[in-house]
């Protein structure tokens, strides 16, 4: 029971007051804009990251979700991690560490997922848009 109420209270205080919603110019140079799909559910999220050039560094993050419950908390968790790391750490987060942290139940595993390919597809848009950016990263060590 105990466990059932944490999940609850952590899915729903993001669900109720989701953190970082809204949407930057995805026109602008130093954003990065990742729209993503769940092709189990057909739920949509958008995410967009501001990246400042000089060190790669996260310095705005902000979401739209189309989804249930378990995906906004997904990108609304997110926004909140990813905030201040570099584009390469925000890289490596893994849907599991979010579906952990918002204890989603096995059958909303997708959710989390919608997350993190949302947060690449961000950072892939990024580096589109700078490619001297993703040289910089590669070449560091
Ligand atoms: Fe997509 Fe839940 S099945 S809203
Ligand atoms: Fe499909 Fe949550 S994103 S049910």
């Amino acid at each position: 029971v105990a466990a059932r109420r944490s999940y609850h209270e952590k899915v729903l205080d993001h669900y109720n007051n989701p953190r970082n919603v809204g949407s930057m110019k995805k026109d602008a140079e130093d954003v990065g804009t990742g729209l993503v799909g769940a092709p189990a559910c057909g739920d949509v999220m958008k995410l967009q990251i501001k990246v400042d050039p000089a060190n790669d560094t996260i310095t705005d993050v902000k979401f739209k979700t189309f989804g249930c419950g378990s995906a906004i908390a997904s990108s609304s968790y997110l926004t909140e991690l990813v905030r201040g790391m570099t584009l390469e750490q925000a890289g490596r987060i893994r849907n599991t560490e979010i579906a952990k942290e918002l204890c989603l139940p096995p059958v909303k595993l997708h959710c989390s997922m919608l997350a993190e390919d949302a947060i690449k597809s961000a950072i892939s848009n990024y580096y589109t848009k700078n490619p001297k950016a993703r040289a910089t990263d590669l070449g560091g060590t």
